[in-house]
């Protein structure tokens, strides 16, 4: 089994290389992957002067699987665009036409403490967040800053192809079926053609799965909805602009938006695995940054992409018994738990992972 290890930037390679100490540690119970490390983002473009140089493309397309830090940095955010550190991974998605992306926020229940919100409106949370990801306004054209009677005019283009909803609508209904049979899409209908269109062929794709209670949001009701009520909601389906957004408002039920892991898949099943957070250049290096996201999106890929689901129960069972024992990062900190620095949060998981039958 073969995987790109694209580190990235800020506190991407170290919680990152968390995550590739647990996967090494499964080698004990007979997993050995094949890990290729490769230079993406601003660290990329200083090297190489890209951001996706065609070794890294060259290595992900050859790979199994991805697993990926965070890109960015304050330095590239005057690039042109192409060269800029996010457009690395936005164009890995398009290339590898990674459609489906798979949030899972899940409030662990020694952290539901941790959380702003009342802990019995988070604890023991367990929704799935599915966002479309190759389409929507981040890629439509027309795009760009034009002049237009001697004054700039900023330009995106929310648009989606019937068969871009319906397929990523399709891996919500099955996402559901194999829960707890609700599927929530979300979209702004009432407003956007685009998202009128995404509500009809919802409604269309429906007809396949009538073992499932499908219900509709506009994306405003959908934001406080999940703030006032998080737990009526099995799996939510949006769109990309949509789901970035609300994946970033959901990571505060689960305490810390370094909880989060994800998964982007293609048709072919083919994945990208990474935290939601960012790069966090603020506290890059200085060994605070909460690993725990990076190592349950290596336990995604484990049962979504190198189909070893036993092996990511394990790491996940390794990761609540950390916690449980205590141990926490800056982020998730609370008074009589016991703080840990990245590295002593690896360590730990590999430690409870050895420790378990
Ligand atoms: C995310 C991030 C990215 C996005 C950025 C880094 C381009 O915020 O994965 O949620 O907007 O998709
Ligand atoms: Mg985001």
């Amino acid at each position: 089994m073969k995987i790109a290890v694209l580190g990235g930037d800020g506190i991407g390679p170290e919680v990152t290389a968390q995550a590739v100490k647990v996967l090494r540690a499964l080698a004990t119970r007979g997993l050995h992957f094949e890990m290729v490390e490769c230079l993406i983002g601003g660290v990329a473009y200083d090297r190489t002067g890209h951001p996706l140089p065609p070794a890294t493309l060259d290595a992900v397309q050859r790979a199994d699987a991805i697993l990926f830090g965070a890109e960015g940095g304050f330095q590239y955010e005057t690039l042109p665009r192409g060269l800029r550190p996010g457009d690395a991974l936005l164009t890995l998605r398009k290339d590898l036409d990674l459609f489906a992306n798979y949030r899972p926020i899940v409030t662990f229940r020694e952290l539901a403490g941790a959380s702003s919100f009342r802990p019995e409106i988070v604890e023991d949370l367990d929704l799935l967040l599915i966002r479309e990801l190759t389409s929507d306004l981040y890629f439509g054209e027309p795009r760009g800053i034009v002049v237009e009677n001697g004054r700039r005019v900023g330009i995106n283009t929310m648009r989606y192809t019937e068969d871009e909803i319906a397929r990523v609508v399709r891996v919500g209904f099955e996402a559901a079926r194999a829960r707890r049979g609700k599927l929530c899409s979300v979209d702004k209908a009432n407003v956007l053609e685009s998202m009128e269109l995404w509500r009809i062929v919802t409604e269309e794709v429906a007809r396949d799965y009538p073992d499932v209670a499908l219900s509709h949001l506009y994306v405003d009701a959908a934001a406080m909805a999940l703030a006032r009520d998080p737990k009526q909601f099995d799996v939510i389906v949006t769109g990309n602009l949509f789901g970035d957004i609300l994946s970033d408002e959901a990571s505060m039920l689960t305490g810390s938006i370094g909880m989060l892991p994800s998964s982007s898949l293609n048709a072919q099943g083919k994945g990208l695995y990474e935290p939601v957070h960012g790069c966090a250049p603020d506290i890059a290096g200085k060994d605070l940054a909460n690993p725990l996201a990076s190592i349950l999106s290596a336990a995604m890929m484990l049962r979504q992409g190198l189909g070893q689901p036993q092996a990511a129960n394990l790491i996940e069972r390794a990761v609540r018994r950390v916690l449980a024992d205590g141990l926490r990062t800056a982020d998730i900190f609370q008074p009589g738990c016991t703080r840990a620095g990245t590295e002593a949060m690896g360590d730990a998981v590999v430690a409870a992972l050895a420790a378990l039958e």
